[in-house]
Formats: structure tokens, C-alpha cells, sequence
């Protein structure tokens, strides 16, 4: 009898390294006017010990999924699971750029936060950004990576080609999202949502 599927990586080492998106995009981002970083921290030089790259399916074993707890409801995710979901992903070139911040003496993701973007007939066809699923692990806060992440994807959207990039929050997180460039428009400030 082998091992319950769980606990199988269902891929060689070689793919599960295999980024979600081209990561030499992180390498053309422009940083020249962005303002609100300390100390030249950019998505090159993170700081020491740290890395930002797109996700990889070898995060599933460095706590990705636990990091997504700390943000909302996750549920039981196995590896296959998370691989096809993956692998749907990957399937939808320029659509999602998961983004990660290591701790690459831990091999732990310490952040993350994701651009998805939506084609659109208007304005010519173009491509409308969201900025998803931001988190900080708890013992990483406070040090400029909400912002660091963040400012990231912001970077990314306008590579990639993105005419706006939006994002949905609680009123209380309005401080730290207007701090880095975010800001609501007058009479056009309303997320309305269903739940299902
Ligand atoms: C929000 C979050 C990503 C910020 O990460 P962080 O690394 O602590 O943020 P930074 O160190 O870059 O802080 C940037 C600024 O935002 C402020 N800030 C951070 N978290 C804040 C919060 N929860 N509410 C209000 N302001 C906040 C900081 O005080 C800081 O201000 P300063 O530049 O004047 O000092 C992190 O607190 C987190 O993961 N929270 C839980 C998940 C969450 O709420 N995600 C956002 C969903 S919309």
C-alpha cells in the first residue's frame, strides 16, 4: 500500500518550482516614482533574506495556504487540489499573477497578495486590474511588506497593461491602501455585492 494521495507530491521538483507567471516581468517593473518606499526597498532588493517572485506549486509545502488563513476561510485544501487549480491558473496566460514574498532562510511565503485581470471590450478593448487576497504574516507586519506587496502588484498591473486597478476593503484598511496611491473617486465609492 503506498501513502494516501495527500501526502504524494503529485509533481517532480523540476515543475513544482515552475512559477505561475514569467517572473522576468517582476525584473522591467518601473520603481523610479514611487515614493512611499523606505530605505530603496523595491520588488528587486525586498530586504535581506527575502524574495518576491510569482507563486510556485513548491509553496503548497511552504505555508501558502496557511498564510491565505490568516486573511479568510481557506478550508481543507489537498495538494492535487491545489495543483489543478494551479495548473488553471497557468492555463490562463496574463490573467493571474499571484505574487509571493519569501523568507528564504525559512522557506516560508511571509506575503502575498495577487493581480487578476479582466479583458474588456471598452476602451478598446483594454484590461481592468484587481488587486486581491493581500496579507502579511502577523510577524512580518509592520515592516513595510503590506505596502512592499502591494505596490508590487500596482507596478504589474501597469506593465502588463492594465487601464485601472481596483480593489475592495474595509473602511478601516482605507488608510494603508491610500498610502500607497489607492484612492476613492467622489460618487463613485460604492462596492455592492450578493453573497451566495
Ligand atoms: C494590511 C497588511 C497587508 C499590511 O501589512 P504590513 O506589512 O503590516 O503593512 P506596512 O508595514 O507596509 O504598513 C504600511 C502602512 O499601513 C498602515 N497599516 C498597516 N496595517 C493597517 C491596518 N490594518 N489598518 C490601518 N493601517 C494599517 C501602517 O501603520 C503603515 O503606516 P505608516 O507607513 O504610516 O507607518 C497586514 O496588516 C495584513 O496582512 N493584515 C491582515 C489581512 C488584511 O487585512 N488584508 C487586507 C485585506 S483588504
Amino acid at each position: 500500500m503506498g501513502a494516501p494521495e495527500e501526502q504524494l507530491p503529485s509533481v517532480g521538483p523540476e515543475d513544482a518550482e515552475q512559477p505561475l507567471y514569467d517572473p522576468e516581468i517582476l525584473t522591467k517593473l518601473d520603481w523610479s516614482k514611487v515614493t512611499h518606499m523606505k530605505n530603496g526597498v523595491t520588488s528587486a532588493t525586498p530586504g535581506e533574506g527575502l524574495r518576491i517572485r510569482p507563486l510556485c506549486k513548491a509553496d503548497f509545502d511552504r505555508g501558502f495556504l496557511q498564510l491565505l488563513g490568516q486573511l479568510t476561510k481557506v478550508g481543507d485544501i489537498s495538494r492535487s487540489k491545489f495543483n489543478e487549480r494551479f495548473d488553471q491558473m497557468k492555463g490562463c496566460p496574463g490573467h493571474y499573477y499571484v505574487t509571493v514574498i519569501e523568507d528564504v532562510h525559512l522557506g516560508q511565503i511571509v506575503g502575498s497578495a495577487t493581480l487578476a485581470c479582466e479583458l474588456k471590450f471598452i476602451r478598446e478593448c483594454t484590461k481592468r486590474g484587481r488587486l486581491e487576497d493581500v496579507i502579511v504574516s502577523n510577524e512580518y507586519r509592520g515592516k513595510q511588506l503590506g505596502k512592499l506587496i502591494v505596490t508590487t502588484i500596482l507596478l504589474l498591473a501597469q506593465q502588463v497593461g492594465c487601464y485601472k486597478l481596483g480593489l475592495d476593503c474595509k473602511d478601516e484598511m482605507k488608510p494603508f491602501y491610500s498610502s500607497v496611491g489607492f484612492a476613492s473617486e467622489k460618487g463613485n465609492d460604492n462596492t455592492m455585492i450578493i453573497r451566495f
